[in-house]
């Protein structure tokens, strides 16, 4: 496996609509294992193809708490086809936006169908972190961060701010 590079906004590569996964063959299995591994090692719960360069419709998370055992999932070609009326705010984080966090207002939970990494289709209901998790890494496939909820004002502090750490890190 191989750690991959995390690309950082702003970046015009993060804005990509991302397209299906069209085969799943060696190379998909093989991306999938990379993002695992480029995610735990961040850390992190969620990431997109997108976020490592590739835009395919594909999403690895793992919300489970640090005092239970890993429970990888990978979305392939998801869509979220229920969103609930409730809204719930969440602190938000991104491995795109390292270092901030804002509270972020999102459908409490959602119904997403998707493909495993088996190619078998599947349908879950997701709640709390992991409705919260789903959604923010489906607004990555579209080339939506989660800045792209906030004001344009909160959105070009922090991404001005991004882009001064790129500077004084080069
Ligand atoms: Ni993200």
């Amino acid at each position: 496996m191989t750690l991959l590079p995390l690309i950082i906004a702003p970046d015009p590569r993060l804005k990509t609509r991302s397209v299906p996964v069209e085969n799943m063959d060696a190379s998909v299995d093989r991306l999938i294992d990379d993002m695992l591994e480029t995610m735990y090692k961040a850390p992190g719960i969620g990431l997109s193809a997108v976020q490592v360069g590739v835009p395919k419709r594909l999403i690895v998370l793992d919300v489970a708490r640090d005092d239970e055992d890993p429970a990888p999932q990978v979305l392939i070609n998801p869509e979220i086809v229920r969103f609930s009326e409730e809204g719930a705010l969440y602190n938000e984080g991104c491995l795109s936006l390292p270092e901030h966090f804002v509270e972020i207002e999102r459908p409490e939970n959602c119904t997403v169908e998707y493909v495993d990494r088996h190619g078998a289709k599947q349908v879950m209901e997701a709640d709390g972190i992991l409705a919260r998790c789903v959604q923010h890494e489906y607004d990555h496939l579209d080339g939506t961060l989660f800045v792209d909820h906030l004001s344009a004002l909160k959105r070009n502090m922090i991404l001005r701010k991004l882009v001064k750490a790129r500077k004084q890190a080069s």
